[in-house]
This record gives structure tokens, C-alpha cells and sequence, in this order.
């Protein structure tokens, strides 16, 4: 590795409407009080009917690179994760591209599900750090409610929609990102699968009758995967730098279910205060939820230069994976530029 990579600027956007518990016990044979003892979710928010994830990812940009003071025509390459694009064709992060007037950047999509915006870490570290770009837009976005079968209550209760975006550009080496740790299993596939629309089972009113459209997933597979494969990523990220765990500063876990979270902190050994928890307001973003946590620690003065941060996701594929990095970004750029509507949470003052 040549240079350092850091990130210089983030930002999150949520869509307004609201989903509360109560109003899906409306919808589905479910409890606010079951779904939050079994998650910890209260609400999620809903993307209104002519926003598409471009539009999420475009609210969510414009904060990274106003903190960033990065403007797009410098953006050398897009990088968006998402499970649910615009359109299979073209890119999310092409319609994205132009959406921001990004016109000198290369852009594509990643599809690593929840584990796509620390995937873009690692993808992005390697571009900036040997040299092939300066400053690349890292995107996670989502609009699962276009995904989810609201006669499910298995999967109904969990997913919501949002954005987060990260700028990231050079800076000096041993600060910044350190450590990434990548990983796939695919035989874990149809343990969380959309089953139909593309290749393998093509649309059609079959698959349409047949719900085939929207998310499936075996929960209780994945709880226990999920808690192990997040905590050893971790781990290995830590140690890769010479931190042991206690050391972390600000662990910012996905957001899938706070049990998950629990079970993670615990084997960890880390105390709450140092965990980063918001699924009660925002239910499960994906490849959003980690970026969305980030920024909102940010811009409420959670991090500062120094700190010791570790992220860490999993999701379907099956993937996982972690990054650690010593904070750059000051204080007062957490300041600049507006906060999200609708996020519940003040700018720094
Ligand atoms: N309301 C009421 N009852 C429910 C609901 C609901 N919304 N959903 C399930 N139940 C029922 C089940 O039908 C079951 O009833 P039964 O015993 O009569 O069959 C009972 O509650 C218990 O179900 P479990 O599956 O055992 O519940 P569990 O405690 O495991 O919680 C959950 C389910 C929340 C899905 C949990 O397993 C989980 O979070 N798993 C991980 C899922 C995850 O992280 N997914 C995201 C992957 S990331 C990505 O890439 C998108």
C-alpha cells in the first residue's frame, strides 16, 4: 500500500413517511411488542412513491461532499452498494453519476448486500492507495420496501429504506482505514434470496402470483452466523493493526437486529456506550445502515481525530466482513452543511 486512504466527509438521508410498529400489526398477524423484544425495531422509513434509490443516494452525496468540500466534477469514481438499484440496467450509480453532475467519474454498482458499503471500503482503498484515484464516493442505498412482501411478517417487520454516503481521498500512511476483512459464502445463498426476476427464474405473472419478487430469508440460520462472523471479523481487523478489542473506540455494527448486536458487543467484551445502536428508528437499511450510523456519529461529535473505529456487517450471499480505522475528519467539519430531514439527531453546534 502506497498512500493512506481516509474518509473526508459523510452523509445519510431517510425518506420522511414513517412506519411505526403499530401501523404494521394493521398489515400482519404481529406486535409492536414482539418486534421489539425479537429486534429492537420501533419504526423504519418508507420512500415516498416517485423516489427511487438514486434519489436516496443523490440527498445522502450531497451532505458527504458539502462536509467534504468536494465537488462532483472531482469525483473520480462511484462506488454504490446496493440490493436494489433503479433498474438491473443501467447502474444505480450511473443514473446516480448524473443525477450528481458527476461527469468525470466511473461508476458501478456492488452487489454484497448488507456487507456492500465495508466491500466499497476495501475496494476503495485499494484504488486510492495505489494511486489509480484521488477521490471516490463510496454509496450505500436502499429501498427494501420495494422488495418486501407486506403479507410476510417474517420479513415485513425488519427492513427499511435510507441512504449513507462516505467520501474518501488520501491522506498520510498509519492513519485512516487500516485493516479490511472480506468474505463470501455462497453456499449460505438461499439461506436470504429474491428468487425470481432475473436469469435464473425471469419475470413472469407465475412469478408475480407466486410472491417470488420479494425478499425470503431463514432468520434463525442466520442469527447465530451472523453474530460469530462479525465478532471474529472484528477481531482480525483489530489484530491486524495491534489493537485488541477493549482498545476500540466506536463500533458501528449492521444493523439487523439488536439482539445481533447484543450478542456481538458481548463477545467482544465491549460496553455499550461504545456501540453504535439506532435499528429502533430505522429498522434494517442494508448496505445504508452502516454509512447512516456513521454519519450521525459524526455530525453528533461521537468521533473525533484519534479515535480507534471498527465497522463490521453481514448479509446475504452469504458475506461479511470488517475495516478498522484511526479518525481523521476534525471536529468542525462535522459542522458543515445541513442536517438530513427527518433524521432524528442535531447537527453539531
Ligand atoms: N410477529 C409475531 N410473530 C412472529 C413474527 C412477527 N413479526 N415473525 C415471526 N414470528 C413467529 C414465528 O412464526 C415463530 O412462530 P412459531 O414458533 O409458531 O413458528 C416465532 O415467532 C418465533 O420465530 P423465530 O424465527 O424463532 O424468531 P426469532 O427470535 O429467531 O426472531 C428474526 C426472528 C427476528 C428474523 C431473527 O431470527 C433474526 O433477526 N434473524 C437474523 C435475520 C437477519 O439478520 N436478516 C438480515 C440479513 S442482512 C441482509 O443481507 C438483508
Amino acid at each position: 500500500m502506497i498512500r493512506g486512504v481516509t474518509i473526508t466527509g459523510t452523509g445519510m438521508y431517510v425518506p420522511e413517511r414513517v412506519l411505526t410498529n403499530h401501523d404494521l400489526a394493521k398489515l400482519v398477524d404481529t406486535s409492536d411488542e414482539w418486534i421489539v423484544e425479537r429486534t429492537g425495531i420501533r419504526e423504519r422509513r418508507i420512500a415516498a412513491p416517485d423516489q427511487a434509490s438514486s434519489d436516496l443516494a443523490l440527498a445522502a452525496c450531497r451532505r458527504a461532499l458539502a462536509m467534504a468540500e468536494v465537488e462532483p466534477q472531482d469525483i473520480d469514481q462511484i462506488v454504490l452498494a446496493t440490493t436494489t438499484p433503479d433498474r438491473i440496467l443501467p447502474s444505480c450509480a450511473c443514473t446516480l453519476q448524473q443525477k450528481l453532475g458527476a461527469t468525470r467519474a466511473a461508476a458501478y454498482d456492488m452487489f454484497a448486500a448488507c456487507t456492500g458499503f465495508v466491500f466499497g471500503l476495501g475496494l476503495t482503498r485499494g484504488l486510492i492507495g495505489a494511486g489509480v484515484a484521488d477521490t471516490v464516493l463510496v454509496v450505500g442505498v436502499e429501498t427494501l420496501s420495494r422488495i418486501v412482501d407486506y403479507t410476510d411478517r417474517n420479513t415485513c417487520v425488519l427492513f427499511g429504506d435510507g441512504a449513507g454516503a462516505a467520501v474518501l481521498q488520501p491522506c498520510e500512511a498509519g492513519i485512516g482505514l487500516h485493516a479490511i476483512d472480506m468474505h463470501s459464502d455462497g453456499e449460505l445463498g438461499e439461506v436470504l434470496e429474491v428468487p425470481a426476476g432475473i436469469s435464473l427464474n425471469p419475470a413472469s405473472d407465475r412469478t408475480v402470483a407466486a410472491h417470488e419478487h420479494f425478499i425470503r430469508m431463514q432468520g434463525k440460520k442466520l442469527f447465530p452466523f451472523a453474530v460469530r462472523a462479525m465478532e471474529e471479523s472484528t477481531r482480525a481487523c483489530a489484530e491486524a493493526v495491534g489493537w485488541s478489542a477493549s482498545d476500540i473506540d466506536l463500533f458501528i455494527p449492521h444493523q439487523a437486529n439488536e439482539r445481533i448486536i447484543d450478542g456481538v458487543r458481548e463477545r467482544l467484551g465491549l460496553p455499550r456506550e461504545k456501540v453504535v445502536v439506532n435499528i429502533d428508528r430505522y429498522g434494517n437499511t442494508s448496505s445504508a445502515s452502516i454509512p447512516i450510523a456513521l454519519d450521525e456519529c459524526v455530525r453528533a461529535g461521537r468521533l473525533k481525530p484519534g479515535d480507534k473505529l471498527a465497522m463490521a456487517a453481514f448479509g446475504g450471499g452469504a458475506t461479511w466482513g470488517a475495516s478498522t480505522m484511526t479518525w481523521t475528519l476534525p471536529l468542525e467539519r462535522a459542522r458543515r452543511g445541513t442536517a438530513a430531514p427527518g433524521a432524528v439527531r442535531e447537527a453539531v453546534s
